[in-house]
């Protein structure tokens, strides 16, 4: 992808620690001339987290996934994170499809996408085989992490932008051009409804998110340690409830419609299917079908969400 121009961004983005919309280019740093802090660009990279105001989990989820980003095997898992075997792809594609029927109206009508948490970048090479959008804004947490989001998108065509930012404290602007869009990140978060809350009171009038979603069953399979496990980077998941985020959502004025399914984790998948394609295939067809049966009650353990003014 071809860099994003210098003046689209600057017009779309605001200063994450006064809010100001006053940026402006320095050299090799993005200064705000209403509060005067000084956001480096490394690598094509705008670095727009604040280390002195990041919270314990946000630390903690940073340290993760660069320590995963050291490690060769981990940072290939992550960047693609649908090659660890057949039933994580059939899986994952589903859920980013679900997402892609929500995004593509936006793509249609030349909006722009901003995609936070993003990772390797795994979720968007995916979304660019169901929906293309011309310009697109990404970043995650952590930097290493933003890096390899261009790494990943290079052979894509469009515009791209690379920030790290956190959620608490995203860089963009409200804009009616621009759809915000997160995949799996927003539970690595200490409370995901408070979070989801400050990316509509400031970022975005448009919102699409994918996220484990509880209800009484993921509730009940999270005694037995079956759902709901701690992650990679110590946290132990803040899954949503559509109920509470319809309540934010009705609160705020956004409208909201939703999509629910049902994924199956590797590790609760007998061994004897895993050994054949054949019967992997037949299980995944199985999960779908009762997928389709429980979606009308929007009862599932993963969520496609839009939000909209
Ligand atoms: C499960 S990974 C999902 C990554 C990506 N969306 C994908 O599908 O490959 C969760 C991501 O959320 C990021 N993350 C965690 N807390 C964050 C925060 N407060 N703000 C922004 N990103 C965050 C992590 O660094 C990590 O890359
Ligand atoms: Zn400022």
């Amino acid at each position: 992808m071809q860099p994003l121009d210098t003046a689209w961004l600057l017009t779309h983005l605001r200063c994450p620690q006064c809010e100001a919309p006053a940026l402006a280019v320095d050299a090799s740093v993005l200064v705000c001339r209403t509060c005067g802090r000084h956001y480096p660009v490394v690598a094509g990279i705008c670095n727009f987290v604040l280390p002195d105001q990041l919270g314990p989990t946000a630390q903690q989820e940073i340290r993760a996934i660069n320590c995963h980003l050291h490690d060769p095997v981990k940072r290939q898992h992550l960047m693609h994170r649908d090659q660890n075997g057949l039933l994580a792809a059939h899986f994952l594609r589903r859920s980013v499809r679900m997402a892609a029927r929500y995004l593509a109206p936006y793509a249609t009508a030349g909006q722009a996408l901003c995609a936070l948490g993003c990772g390797g970048g795994f979720d968007l090479l995916t979304l660019a085989q169901f929906v293309r959008f011309k310009r697109i804004v990404a970043g995650d947490i952590s930097t290493a992490a933003t890096a390899c989001i261009g790494e990943n998108l290079a052979a894509q065509d469009g515009r791209l932008g690379l920030l790290a930012c956190e959620f608490q404290r995203c860089p963009v602007r409200r804009s009616p051009d621009v759809v915000g869009f997160v995949f799996e990140a927003l539970h690595h978060t200490a409370d995901v409804h408070q979070t989801i809350e400050q990316l509509l009171a400031q970022n975005f009038d448009q919102l699409v998110f994918v996220e484990p979603t509880r209800n009484w069953l993921t509730d009940l399979l999270a005694k037995w340690s079956l759902t709901m496990n701690v992650e990679y980077s110590g946290l132990t998941p803040d899954w949503i409830h559509l109920r509470k985020v319809r309540a934010i959502a009705q609160r705020m004025g956004y409208h909201m419609a939703a999509t629910t399914w049902w994924p199956c984790p590797d590790n609760l998948v007998p061994r004897w299917i895993k050994c054949s394609t054949r019967l992997t295939r037949g299980f995944c067809r199985l999960v779908d079908i009762g997928s389709w049966l429980t979606a009308p009650f929007h009862f599932g353990a993963m969520s496609a969400v839009h939000l909209w003014k």
